[in-house]
């Protein structure tokens, strides 16, 4: 399936990211697939911080880096925030029992999502993160129709044409 959606923000500062990541946040209460891509210090957690402390998520967000993955309850939603930089080979993704985690309502945010290749289920939406300067660049990219319909909360959240292109 193509689904050629995507909203770009050139060179935002961490508050103008952390709001695109909140504004996301209403639209991803019935769960599906996030993943996060940039290179180290480009933003993922920090995105996914933001995005949890919108839903509701109350504990002490920690980067899943050592843990491998963090999770969260916040409502009927399991949340999972992976951290996939140190896996070796997308083997090491079974101890993790993606499985179980996947089988009640879900929504996982994943980091380094390349490291375990078919391992992991399809993105519905694709936030990749790069360095401009101080500052950052965010596209986000549907891989499905319920990620096209998040962006187009977000757009509608956001206003339109606030530094943001189609
Ligand atoms: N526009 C921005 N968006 C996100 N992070 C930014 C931005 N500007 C500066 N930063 C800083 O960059 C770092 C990003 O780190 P982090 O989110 O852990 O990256 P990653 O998880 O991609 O390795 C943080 O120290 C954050 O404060
Ligand atoms: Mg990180």
């Amino acid at each position: 399936m193509t689904v050629p959606d995507t909203l770009a923000f050139r060179a935002i500062d961490e508050a103008a990211l952390n709001k695109v990541a909140a504004g996301l946040a209403a639209g991803l209460r019935d769960g599906g697939v996030l993943h996060l891509r940039g290179e180290l210090g480009a933003g993922k957690t920090t995105f996914a911080r933001a995005l949890l402390g919108a839903m509701g998520v109350g504990a002490r967000i920690k980067s899943p880096t050592y843990s491998l993955i963090e999770s969260y309850v916040t409502g009927d939603l399991a949340v999972h925030h992976l951290d996939l930089y140190r896996i070796a080979d997308p083997g090491e993704l079974e101890w993790l029992g993606l499985a179980d985690l996947t089988a009640g309502l879900h929504l996982l945010l994943v980091e380094w999502p390349e490291r375990a290749a078919r391992a992991l289920p399809s993105p519905d939406l694709v936030v990749s993160l790069a360095h401009a300067g101080e500052k950052r660049d965010a596209v986000l990219a549907a891989g499905s129709t319920r990620g096209v319909a998040w962006l187009r909360r977000l757009r509608k959240g956001i206003g339109s044409g606030e530094n943001a292109s189609a």
